[in-house]
């Protein structure tokens, strides 16, 4: 059996450098991530002000002093590829007393931040775009926020984060209404810094709110979780036979508004255990084992897309093998992800000779086990890069990969630790 570790959730590293310098004292935090998206955040934070994250970038454990009054920086926030960067960073800034400027890389300032950026304008901040409405590049300017009361149109952990976050630094209450569960880990960490925040079930999604803090927040102490995103390549790879057998992955966060994969391979015929062993602020952690499986294709419910948003691309490429049809629903928000990656998912697989229909909200995929072969195009996106990466280790496949560069935007050296696993011994 081949056991596997992954580096730290980025979800989890992208909360702890934005929430640990509000807390009072030193927080320590271990197993960072060292992905371009954690950077952006880390020197994010210190362009305003948490000067002592470094030695981001070493693998060892970082220790963040705080309070820190957040500052207005001298240039421009780069937030790179990582929308979670921007969003969250802009909720932060219109609690404050800062004003920033904000930018990101070509997908990123097509990505949609009106989501956030009207909910905080009604809440008394400044935001200006700089281009084009509702994109970056964009200004936004700190005030004393009024309380934010928010019904969210799409279920985001983004926007629901990026209210919280604003709420906190200004000190006012916040609810947020969301159509659908996403993932909670602002949640979890700030109930673990000793914040008050209460979620309540609605009909099909969640109600959060948070009072504001009357005293300091606790500082963390955390070893942050594997990334379970980046660990589905890898239960990928195990389920279509190209690590040659069983495969476990150690450390990984089984936060249950991010394993929707495991849920939908159980559901395919795959035999997998996960178990969990610890919490860490808040999340659990555990193993994950999965063997390799024959696979039937399945319709997903649309009510579990929040839970394996990101895991949509590997998914894809798995049910490509499975025997019958895959029917994919709901997850619309996957056309403003770091590409639309309902279109380049479809592309992909239609170029490598696999049937696939796309829909508004997803996808169709008609499986077979048998080989596929041919050049994919990344659209300079991480997980369709990974994804067409696994399916090409596959025995039998052979896939070239257009840029596998864009991997280091969440998992660096990923290219290396396929060619490690795979039995194929080749990474495309
Ligand atoms: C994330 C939330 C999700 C996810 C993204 C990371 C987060 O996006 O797709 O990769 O860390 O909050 P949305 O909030 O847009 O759904």
């Amino acid at each position: 059996m081949i056991t596997i570790h992954v580096p730290g959730d980025k979800s989890i590293c992208h909360r702890a450098l934005m929430l640990a310098p509000l807390a009072e004292g030193a927080s320590l935090i271990r197993g960072l991530a060292l992905s371009a998206d954690v950077r952006a955040t880390g020197a994010a934070m210190e362009a305003l002000g948490a000067s002592s994250i470094r030695p981001l970038g070493q693998g060892e454990p970082i220790e963040i002093r705080g309070p820190v009054e957040l500052r207005s920086p001298g240039s421009v926030i780069d937030c790179g590829n990582s929308g979670t960067t921007a969003r969250l960073i802009m909720g932060l800034i219109a609690g404050s007393s800062a004003a920033a400027a904000l930018d990101g890389d070509e997908s990123l300032r097509r990505r949609p931040m009106d989501r956030v950026a009207q909910p905080l304008r009604r809440a008394g901040a400044s935001v200006r775009e700089l281009r084009e409405p509702g994109h970056l590049p964009l200004e936004i300017e700190g005030r004393v926020l009024s309380p934010i009361q928010h019904e969210s149109e799409v279920a985001s952990a983004q926007v629901k984060s990026a209210l919280l976050l604003a709420g906190l630094a200004s000190r006012v209450a916040v609810t947020v209404i969301e159509p659908g569960v996403s993932r909670d880990h602002t949640e979890r960490m700030l109930r673990a810094l000793g914040a008050q925040i209460e979620v309540d079930p609605q009909d099909d999604g969640m109600r959060v709110s948070l009072d504001p803090p009357s005293g300091p927040l606790k500082p963390i102490d955390m070893t942050v979780p594997g990334d379970f995103s980046s660990a589905a390549f890898w239960l990928g790879l195990a389920v279509l036979g190209g690590c040659g057998g069983e495969l476990r992955v150690e450390g990984v966060g089984l936060n249950p508004g991010r394993t929707g994969f495991l849920r939908v391979l159980e559901a395919m015929g795959v035999s997998l255990d996960a178990v969990t062993t610890r919490e860490e602020a808040g999340e659990p952690v555990g193993n994950v084992v999965v063997r390799p499986s024959a696979m039937r294709g399945v319709e997903i419910p649309p009510e579990w897309v929040p839970s394996l948003i990101d895991e949509i691309p590997i998914l894809a490429c798995v049910a490509s093998r499975a025997a019958g049809r895959t029917i994919i629903r709901g997850a619309q928000e996957l056309r403003v992800k770091e590409s639309d990656r309902i279109a380049a998912l479809h592309a992909n697989l239609v170029a490598l000779g696999v049937s696939c229909r796309e829909r508004p909200d997803g996808l169709e995929i008609e499986g077979a086990d048998r080989s596929v072969a041919g050049v994919v195009e990344t659209r300079s996106d991480h997980r369709i890069a990974m994804a067409f990466g696994v399916l090409g280790a596959v025995p039998g496949n052979s896939i070239a990969v257009d840029d596998r560069g864009c991997a280091e935007v969440s998992y660096p050296g990923f290219w290396e630790q396929l060619a490690r696993v795979a039995v194929s011994g080749a990474a495309p």
